[in-house]
Order: structure tokens, then C-alpha cells, then sequence
């Protein structure tokens, strides 16, 4: 089973079977977030996409031609446009990678959750209003879930794609965005798999600007998968063999995702760890989905400074890579990548120019790893931390002579810790990415992402075979983000406690959790929203939601009962558990 490799590493994240229970229902599941920020009182114009249920799905995704709608205003004109997700699954299933590619372009990158044999249903309400300049043409819409059906593995996805386009007046203006947006990602014949190809190697893409471009905004998708899927768990080449076969993987838990213009590294991200809803203990991720699962975060970063090499009418190397803190820089297979480049034009048609002032980049992050290792096989501790810096300035005169003077940098730090002891029957991450990211135009702040990504696993195997387990999550994501001047920003706060128990048997898997949740959400246009949320064994617990966009998602049932869980395998670090 795990040997079908375009399977395990596009989309296998992790298995559980739920089984029929006295009473039980369908399980709502979600993942705590903000509501979009749009105007509910706005004239509305919803367009069925995608109606489709994902069986054996590799390689054959749902495919729409899309048209925009002509009743909410003039084209382009709209205040916002929100996508809904809505899936019903039920049976056996894996958490499966989805992606959603327009106009050649990722827009969202998603993952499922695990279904019961009761079923489950979510939604998801996405804030696509940053892409009304694809929405603004007619084009192919295409929703990529490469789902499998085989023996033991009965769960499809009956999946359900709106897109809902909110109409501008006097009191919500139209949304401001770029002239052009370009996909960092498609080859000139674009199937889907080229919209988010793997890396490594680093993927390389032709882009050709417009002349007179003045300001470019890239935004970056990356999500680790297959040996990569708990990256923040592998560990350090030099001290693996410190281990039991079969702990973690190697390469180190250390990735920097990089953004590079003809060969320049022009931007770098120490990335969010998604842990998809099959990861190491499933029954703590329902019906509260780990935070990003169901949107995983993407990154930002000001490509202005390179407008004065960009806007010579030919066409730029465009390149996106992964990195690890290995003397050789490798990682495991794969992570996914793409992105996309948001571009505003002059007035006039004349070509920019100007010059780089200042480059102080270096190719890689400084990197240390060091460890006490100590008498016992599986009784060592590895420290691994990065710091990173960019400093870029640029002065660009754009067609219509107007000058602008940018300023981009960046300060990033990142430190993770692994324990393991009792043979590495304990296994615990305490990690930290941290971010500054800051560019000026002229002075004025036009692009901002301050991160803070703090992830605390404490993962003990109970029995020496490893088939009962528990495991303890802290996870937080606290970040202020300004993607561009004209897109909205917004500040996040969001904690989850989460964990419990599972034990893998032949008669059937039994496991447990809770999951305890605090999120705040505010923006430049002052919506807020918070919500307090609580879960044990798949019943919501408690549920307080408040601010300004509260109200405008439903509240979730308490459910009568909870199902009980038998069958099926779950995924661990490295390869201790095969079933
Ligand atoms: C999302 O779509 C589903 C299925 O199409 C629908 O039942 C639900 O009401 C929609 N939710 C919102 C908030 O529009
Ligand atoms: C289970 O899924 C199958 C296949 O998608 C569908 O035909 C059936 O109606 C579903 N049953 C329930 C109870 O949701
Ligand atoms: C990009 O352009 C170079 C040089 O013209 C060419 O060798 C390469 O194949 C192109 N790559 C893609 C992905 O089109
Ligand atoms: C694009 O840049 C990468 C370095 O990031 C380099 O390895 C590759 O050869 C370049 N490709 C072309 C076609 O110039
Ligand atoms: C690793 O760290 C833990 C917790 O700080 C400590 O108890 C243990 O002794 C350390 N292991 C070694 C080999 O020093
Ligand atoms: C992990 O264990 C350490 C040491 O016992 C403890 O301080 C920390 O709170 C635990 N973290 C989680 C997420 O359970
Ligand atoms: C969540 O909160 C409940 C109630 O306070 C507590 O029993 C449970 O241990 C918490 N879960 C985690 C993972 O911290
Ligand atoms: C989860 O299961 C473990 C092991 O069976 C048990 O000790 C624990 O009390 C259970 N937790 C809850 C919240 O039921
Ligand atoms: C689910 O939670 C609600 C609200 O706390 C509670 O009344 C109910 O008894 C719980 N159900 C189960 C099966 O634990």
C-alpha cells in the first residue's frame, strides 16, 4: 500500500475508519477561521461551479469554464468574491491534498478531513477577492483531489464549489487589486500537476512581464507532503544513526522555501507546519480540524526591487526551491510549491527603469546543529537553528516619471529542539519560526508579514511496538499581514491545544481526543472576529464567537454521541507504524 508512490506522496497523509454507533451522527467538522470580511448586505451573485464527487480521482480533477457573473454590477467591479466548499464524504478514507487552480494560478491549496462511516460534512468559506483580476475573465476552473479507491478504501468526496461575487455601491466600494496577475507555476502546457509541481529539484518558470510594470507582490504556496509530511520531526543526517531504524526521516527539520528572480534569491519563508488531519493522533482533529488544514497559509514577499530587470521585455527565470540546513541543502521527497505574482502597471506604456541599489542577500541562512548525545541508542537531543537576512533597495522611475524608492527586508529565525528518550519511545519537538518581513515605497509601508509560528509536539509511544500511542499539540500562528497596498491586511491570533491517544490493533484502531481552541482576527478595515472553542471525543464541548463578523457562520451543533472509531492505520514520523 505505501509502496504506490505517486499516492504516498502526492496526497496519503494519513487513515482512520470510523464505524457505526448507537445513535451516531453525521459529524460536522471545520477548521476554526475568520468569516470572509464581505459586505453581507451587498446585492449577491452565486455561480455554481463544481458539482462533483472525487471516486479514483489521480490525475482526473473536476474541471469548470467559468464565466463571470453580469447581474452584480459590471465586470471587475465587485466589492469581494468568496468561494464555498461544501464536502460530504463517508467510509474509509486518507486525508487527501486539494488544489485549486484559475487562470493557470493556485488560489488555494486545502486537504480533507477523514471521514466516518456516518459520515462527515464540512465548509469553507474562502476570501478570493485578491484574484478578482483572473475572476474578471472567462477561463478554466479546475479543483484537483487526487483521491483513491482500492481494497479497504471506500470514502469519496461528493464535493460542491460556489463562488459567491458581492456587488460594489456607494457604501462598499469595488475592491482595489492589481492590473495582472501571473502564475509562478504553469509550464506553456499546463496540466494540472505542473499548477503545484514537487520539489526538489527547484522549479523553474519563464515569466514575461509587461514593460511598464511598477510594483510586483508574489505570494507562495508550499506544503510538505510524503517523507516530508512531519519535516518539522526529521532529523539531522549527522545524529540519525543516534536513533532506532525507522524513528524519522533525515535531512533535518529545518526548510527554507525560496523565491529566486534569474538566479537571485529575491525572498525566503520559514513556513507554518500544517499537520493534516490524519497526522499521528486523527481522533484529535475532529471535528476541529488542525489550524490551516482546510486553508493552508500561503507567504509574501515584495518583488518590486526587481522591476528594473524585469521590465525589459524579455522573458525571467522565475524559481522556487526548498531547502534543509544539510552541508548539502537536500530534503526529502516532496513539497509541493507554486505561486503567483501580483503586478501593477504604469499609466503610461513607456518601460521602467532604474537599478538595484543594494543587495545583501546571501544564497543560504546561516545554520547551526548541535546535540547531546547521550549512552543509550534513541537518547539524544538535536538543536537546529537558522537565522536569515535580506536587505534589498531599489530606485525605479516608472514611464510617467514618477520615482519610487523601495526598501525590502526581511529577518527570520527559526529554532527547533527534538528530545528522545527511552529509546525514542519519547519523541518531542518544541520549534519556532519567526518573521520580519518589511517593505517601503518611498517610505510608506506597502507590504508587511510579521510571523510567529510556535509548534510544540510531545509524542510518546506507551508499549514496545509502538501500537499505542499519545500525543500532545501546541500549536500557534500569530501573524500581522499586509499582502500588497491595495489588498486588504489582517492580524491573526490562534492557539490550539489538541491531543490525545490512538492505538493501532488488527481487530480495529481505537483512539480519543480534545482539542481546545482561541483564535482573534482583526483587519485594516476593522471587521474582527474571535472565537473560543472547545472539543472532546468529537463533540464540541463549548463554543463562544464574537466581533463584528460573528453571526455570519453558523454555530455547530452539540452532537448526541460520539462515534466510535475502529480500524484502518494512521501516520507516524519516519516508519514506525506501517499497517
Ligand atoms: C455553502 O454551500 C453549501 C452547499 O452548496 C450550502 O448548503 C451552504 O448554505 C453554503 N454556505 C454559505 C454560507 O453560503
Ligand atoms: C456514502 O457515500 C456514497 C458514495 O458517495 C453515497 O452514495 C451515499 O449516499 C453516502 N451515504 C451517506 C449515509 O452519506
Ligand atoms: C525558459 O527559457 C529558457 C531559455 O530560453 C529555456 O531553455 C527553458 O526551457 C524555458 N523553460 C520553460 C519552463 O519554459
Ligand atoms: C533558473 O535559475 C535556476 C537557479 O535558481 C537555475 O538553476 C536554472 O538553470 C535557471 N534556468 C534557466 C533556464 O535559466
Ligand atoms: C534531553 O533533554 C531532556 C529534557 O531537557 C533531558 O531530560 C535529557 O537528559 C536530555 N538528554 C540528554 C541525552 O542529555
Ligand atoms: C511537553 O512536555 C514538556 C516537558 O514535560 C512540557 O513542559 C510541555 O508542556 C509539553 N507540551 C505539550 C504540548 O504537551
Ligand atoms: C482541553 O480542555 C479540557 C477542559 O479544560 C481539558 O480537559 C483538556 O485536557 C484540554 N486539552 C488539551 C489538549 O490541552
Ligand atoms: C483517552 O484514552 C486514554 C487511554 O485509554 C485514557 O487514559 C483517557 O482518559 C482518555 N481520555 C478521554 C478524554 O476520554
Ligand atoms: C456533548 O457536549 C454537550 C455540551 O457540553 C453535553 O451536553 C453532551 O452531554 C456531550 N455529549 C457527549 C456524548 O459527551
Amino acid at each position: 500500500m505505501l509502496a504506490v508512490t505517486n499516492w504516498l506522496t502526492r496526497t496519503a497523509l494519513g487513515l482512520f475508519i470510523g464505524v457505526c454507533a448507537a445513535n451516531a451522527a453525521v459529524l460536522v467538522d471545520f477548521q476554526v477561521a475568520q468569516p470572509p470580511p464581505l459586505p453581507k448586505d451587498a446585492k449577491q451573485c452565486t455561480e455554481v461551479l463544481i458539482v462533483h464527487t472525487f471516486g479514483n480521482s489521480f490525475g482526473t480533477p473536476a474541471i469548470a469554464n467559468f464565466t463571470p457573473p453580469t447581474d452584480c454590477g459590471p465586470v471587475g467591479s465587485w466589492a469581494g468574491i468568496s468561494l464555498n466548499l461544501t464536502v460530504t464524504s463517508n467510509g474509509t478514507q486518507f486525508d487527501r491534498l486539494g488544489i485549486f487552480t484559475f487562470q493557470n494560478t493556485e488560489i488555494w491549496r486545502t486537504s480533507t478531513p477523514e471521514p466516518t462511516f456516518d459520515g462527515i460534512i464540512w465548509t469553507y468559506l474562502k476570501d478570493v477577492t485578491r484574484f478578482i483580476p483572473l475572476f474578471s475573465k472567462p477561463g478554466e476552473f479546475i479543483f484537483e483531489l487526487d483521491n483513491l479507491l482500492e481494497t479497504g478504501l471506500n470514502g469519496q468526496y461528493a464535493s460542491t464549489v460556489t463562488a459567491t461575487f458581492f456587488a460594489s455601491s456607494p457604501s462598499h466600494p469595488a475592491a482595489k487589486n492589481a492590473n495582472l496577475i501571473l502564475p509562478i507555476s504553469a509550464s506553456s502546457n499546463p496540466t494540472p500537476d505542473d499548477n503545484a509541481p514537487s520539489v526538489p529539484p527547484n522549479i523553474n518558470t519563464n515569466v514575461t512581464f509587461p514593460d511598464n510594470t511598477v510594483e510586483v507582490y508574489a505570494e507562495i504556496f508550499a506544503s510538505g507532503n510524503g517523507n516530508e509530511e512531519f519535516w518539522y520531526f526529521n532529523t539531522a543526517n549527522e545524529f540519525l544513526d543516534d536513533l532506532p531504524a525507522g524513528t524519522t526521516f533525515g535531512d533535518g527539520p529545518f526548510r527554507e522555501v525560496q523565491l529566486l528572480v534569474d538566479g537571485m534569491l529575491a525572498g525566503a519563508v520559514f513556513p507554518y507546519a500544517v499537520i493534516f488531519t490524519g497526522g499521528i493522533i486523527p481522533t484529535a482533529w475532529r471535528p476541529i480540524t488542525s489550524y490551516g488544514a482546510l486553508d493552508l497559509p500561503t507567504y509574501f514577499i515584495d518583488l518590486t526591487p526587481f522591476v528594473p530587470i524585469l521590465t525589459d521585455g524579455k522573458s525571467h527565470n522565475i524559481s522556487l526551491g526548498v531547502i534543509s540546513a544539510e552541508t548539502d541543502h537536500a530534503i526529502n521527497d516532496n513539497w509541493f510549491v507554486s505561486g503567483l505574482v501580483q503586478i501593477v502597471t504604469d499609466t503610461s506604456s513607456k518601460p521602467t527603469t532604474g537599478e538595484i541599489t543594494k543587495y545583501e542577500v546571501q544564497p543560504f541562512p546561516v545554520t547551526s546543529t548541535t546535540a547531546v548525545v547521550g549512552a543509550q541508542l534513541g537518547d539524544v537531543n538535536v538543536t537546529v537553528s537558522a537565522t536569515r537576512s535580506v536587505h534589498i533597495e531599489s530606485r525605479i522611475v516608472s514611464g510617467s516619471g514618477k520615482v519610487n524608492n523601495v526598501v525590502f527586508t526581511q529577518d527570520l529565525s527559526y529554532k527547533n529542539v527534538q528530545t528522545y528518550a527511552n529509546q525514542a519511545a519519547i519523541q518531542n519537538v518544541a520549534q519556532t519560526a519567526t518573521g520580519t518581513v518589511t517593505s517601503t515605497h518611498n517610505g510608506v509601508t506597502s507590504l508587511t508579514d510579521k510571523y510567529s509560528f510556535p509548534l510544540n509536539i510531545n509524542l510518546t509511544l506507551l508499549n514496545p511496538s509502538g501500537s499505542e500511542f499519545s500525543a500532545f499539540f501546541d500549536h500557534s500562528y500569530d501573524r500581522t499581514i499586509l499582502p500588497a497596498p491595495f489588498i486588504f491586511g489582517s492580524t491573526i491570533a490562534e492557539r490550539q491545544l489538541a491531543g490525545g491517544f490512538f492505538t493501532v490493533a488488527s481487530t480495529g484502531n481505537t483512539g480519543n481526543g480534545t482539542s481546545n481552541n482561541t483564535f482573534t482576527y482583526v483587519d485594516t478595515a476593522g471587521n474582527t472576529f474571535d472565537r473560543e472553542v472547545s472539543a472532546a471525543l468529537d463533540n464540541i464541548t463549548s463554543d463562544h464567537q464574537g466581533g463584528s463578523l460573528a453571526g455570519t457562520q453558523p454555530k455547530f451543533p452539540f452532537f448526541p454521541k460520539a462515534q466510535a472509531i475502529l480500524g484502518g492505520s494512521v501516520r507516524l514520523p519516519g516508519r514506525r507504524i506501517q499497517t
